[in-house]
Formats: C-alpha cells, sequence, structure tokens
C-alpha cells in the first residue's frame, strides 16, 4: 500500500507485513500486522516513528513518493521497540542532517540498539516543536508499552500519534481508517494486541489515557492498525474498559484433554453457561495457541478452567496460560474450575491454590475420576450455571 494523506500534510507512510510468523517471537500474526509511521510535513518535514528493519526500504520507497527523504529534519521516536525503530540507521544515513527526537529514558537505548549516540536530542514532556505550519507536542507515557514510550500530538489538524497505545494487530487492507471497514473483523485483534502486548501495564495505560484526553482529539493515528478519524473515543474506551479489567459478560472455557473424557465435561459446563443465558468461548488449550487463550480470558468476565492432572499437577497448557494471566496480571475474574484423573487426584486443588494466589472469585469446583458419569456431567453443568449467573449478577451490579 503506498502513502496516503491522512489529515493536511500529514501522511501515513507505513506498511503492511504479512510474513512475519511470530511477533515479538512469541505470538502467531494469522492476519499480519501493520507498522505505521507518519510523515508531517510544514516547513520543516518530521517522520513519526518507523518500521521493523527488514521493511526500512519500502518505508523509504513511500516517503520518496511524499517528499525526498533526505528533507526530514526530525526522526521522532515514540517507542524504541524494534517493530517502530529498527528502520532508524538507514534513515539516519539517508536524512544524514535529521535530528533525532526521543524522551530521555530511550537515548541509551539508541546507543544500545543501533549504536546512534550523534544528532540525538530527548524532549521534555509536554514539550512543543514548531514546524513551520504544524507544531508537535510530546507527551511521555511510560511503559505504553517500554518505559521510553510517548505519544506525539499534532496541534494544527489535532492528531495525535499514539504509539503501541490504541493499536492492534491485523494489516490495513486497502483503507486506513476504522469508519471504512468492517471493525468487527479487527476488534479481536485489537484485544488480542492489548491483552498479549501492554495487558500488563493496564495501570500504565490508564495512566495514559488521563493524560492524553486533555488534548482536543480529531484523529488518532496509532503505530499498528487503523486509525480513528470518526469517533476515536471508541478506541479509548476499548482501550480503558480492557486496562481496567472489565470482562464481557460471558465465559471462557478453556480446557485440555487427553482421551477426550475432560472434553466431555468441557461440552457439560459450556451447556450449562448457555442455559444461563451468557455466550461461551470454549478452547481446547492444547490447540488453541496461547495468545488466542489469553484474548478470550480477558474478554469475558466469567473464567472457565479445566484439565486432567497430569505428573500429580495441572495440565501443562492450561499451568501455561495461567502463568502468563498471572504474569500480564488479569484481575477481577470470576471463577470456576473442573479437574478428572486416572488414578490420583491432584489439579483440582493445585489449580485451586492458583486461583486464591491470584485473588480471583471462585464459585465452585468439582472433580471425577476416569469417565465422567451422567451424575458428574449433570454437576459440570450446574457449575457452568453458577459461574455464569454470577458473573450476570456481578455485572448488573456494577
Ligand atoms: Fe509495537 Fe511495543 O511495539
Amino acid at each position: 500500500m503506498g502513502p496516503l494523506e491522512i489529515r493536511a500534510g500529514i501522511f501515513w507512510v507505513g506498511v503492511n507485513d504479512r510474513t512475519t510468523d511470530l511477533f515479538e517471537g512469541l505470538w502467531p500474526l494469522p492476519y499480519g500486522v501493520s507498522y505505521n509511521a507518519y510523515l508531517v510535513v510544514g516547513e520543516k518535514v518530521a517522520l513519526i516513528d518507523s518500521v521493523k528493519s527488514c521493511y526500512a526500504e519500502e518505508l523509504l520507497g513511500n516517503i520518496a513518493q511524499v517528499l525526498d527523504p533526505a528533507r526530514i529534519d526530525y526522526l521522532v521516536v515514540n517507542h524504541m521497540e524494534p517493530d517502530h525503530s529498527g528502520a532508524l540507521p538507514l534513515l539516519g544515513r539517508v536524512a544524514a542532517d535529521a535530528e533525532i527526537l526521543a524522551a530521555p529514558s530511550a537515548l541509551p537505548m539508541l546507543t544500545r540498539f543501533y549504536g546512534l549516540t550523534e544528532q540525538v536530542r530527548a524532549v521534555r514532556d509536554g514539550e512543543t516543536l514548531d514546524l513551520g505550519g504544524k507544531t508537535l507536542s510530546f507527551h511521555h507515557i511510560p511503559f505504553v508499552h517500554w518505559p521510553e514510550t510517548m505519544a506525539t500530538y499534532e496541534r494544527t489538524e489535532r492528531v495525535l500519534f499514539s504509539g503501541d497505545a490504541f493499536g492492534g494487530f491485523r494489516t490495513l487492507d486497502g483503507a486506513l481508517f476504522a469508519d471504512e471497514v468492517d471493525f468487527g473483523l479487527y476488534e479481536g485483534e485489537a484485544l488480542r494486541y492489548f491483552s498479549n502486548i501492554v495487558g500488563m501495564q493496564s495501570q500504565a495505560v490508564l495512566r495514559a489515557i488521563d493524560k492524553l484526553q486533555t488534548l482536543p482529539l480529531e484523529v488518532i493515528a496509532p503505530a499498528h492498525g487503523l486509525i480513528w478519524r470518526k469517533d476515536p473515543r471508541r478506541i479509548v474506551e476499548l482501550y480503558r474498559r480492557w486496562a481496567q479489567n472489565e470482562g464481557e459478560p460471558g465465559v471462557a472455557l478453556i480446557f485440555g484433554s487427553m482421551y477426550g473424557e475432560t472434553r466431555r465435561m468441557a461440552e457439560a459446563v459450556a451447556q450449562g453457561v448457555r442455559e444461563a443465558g451468557l455466550p461461551v468461548s470454549a478452547l481446547d488449550a492444547s490447540r488453541v495457541h496461547v495468545s488466542f487463550l489469553i484474548q478470550e480470558a480477558w474478554r469475558y468476565q466469567g473464567l472457565i478452567l479445566g484439565g486432567p492432572t497430569y505428573d500429580t499437577g495441572i495440565f501443562p497448557p492450561v499451568e501455561q496460560l495461567l502463568r502468563l494471566l498471572e504474569r500480564k496480571r488479569l484481575r477481577n475474574r470470576v471463577v470456576g474450575l473442573f479437574g478428572s484423573y486416572g488414578w490420583h487426584g491432584g489439579a483440582k486443588k493445585k489449580l485451586e491454590e492458583k486461583v486464591r494466589e491470584l485473588g480471583w472469585e471462585l464459585v465452585e469446583s468439582l472433580e471425577f475420576a476416569g469417565a465422567p458419569t451422567p451424575e458428574d456431567l449433570r454437576r459440570g453443568r450446574a457449575l457452568g450455571r453458577a459461574v455464569a449467573e454470577r458473573v450476570a449478577q456481578g455485572v448488573r451490579h456494577a
């Protein structure tokens, strides 16, 4: 996709990445991801963010369709993670006179990642830069997602270049703006991006939202995914809700099963949730990548986990999910648990201990031996209903 003028004198010059399999070497990208870079053209020229290094030439080609890249006066680094800073070495050679502007804590990173020490300047929180016809201001928003992160605001067009904040996975398919696409196709990938990448820093996201909402906003232009020009508050409110760990009324039911017996229990539990009138997303933890499990655990208020006892403990894929949810600091979940065993239990007790450690509300748990009996399955349905009813109550009282 070539460059596009998103507001007078402001151009998207980013790229779509459809070939990286794993973002950060961890998270699958079945729908790709975009790296959004923006050219702000006044009498002077600033480039806001860049792209992953392997796309540096494509970025340069996009810039060249707007103006000679050697004319760039400022390279603004909102965020040092290499998906946004990887083209800096090439840009520095092409725009040899350009000054690199970044938050103070980015400066040692510029040296460590790229050996860049010359023509680098730290910008203060709230500092402004007159480009002649365009004015930028810089707003430090630490830990969204690294400590050096900042957002840049263009005052005449009221555009916020928000870095990782308000972004999402999925490429921009011929259209840049959220109002040009079916957002239903993008919302899940925005939540997966939030929960996988910045969810751990939810408190920092909330602080950033409070800080940035004092700016008069007409456009939010994040570093990944769709640009918001109509109703930019929509993505801000979604991010706020996700950062507050406010799940939707529904249940993520995530289970493992070795020979199908625990899966049969999971089916009964799902039925119970539906009987109580809530949506349920039932996912086999052995087969669905943990990235999507985290997304669904973040989406819904209710979380039901189940699995057979393995090596006297929690089934490994379910245990891995719990470890990551703990690391990402997911809070405020209403939980049900079910465990099974062949000769000796253990999974249920260890799941209960973990849920207590995490401070989640445990509604009910059960354990069964071997294949579930009709009575076991009846208890499973009741467990699904009980968790769903508790979720519905909590939502009504919120
Ligand atoms: Fe999109 Fe934290 O980098």
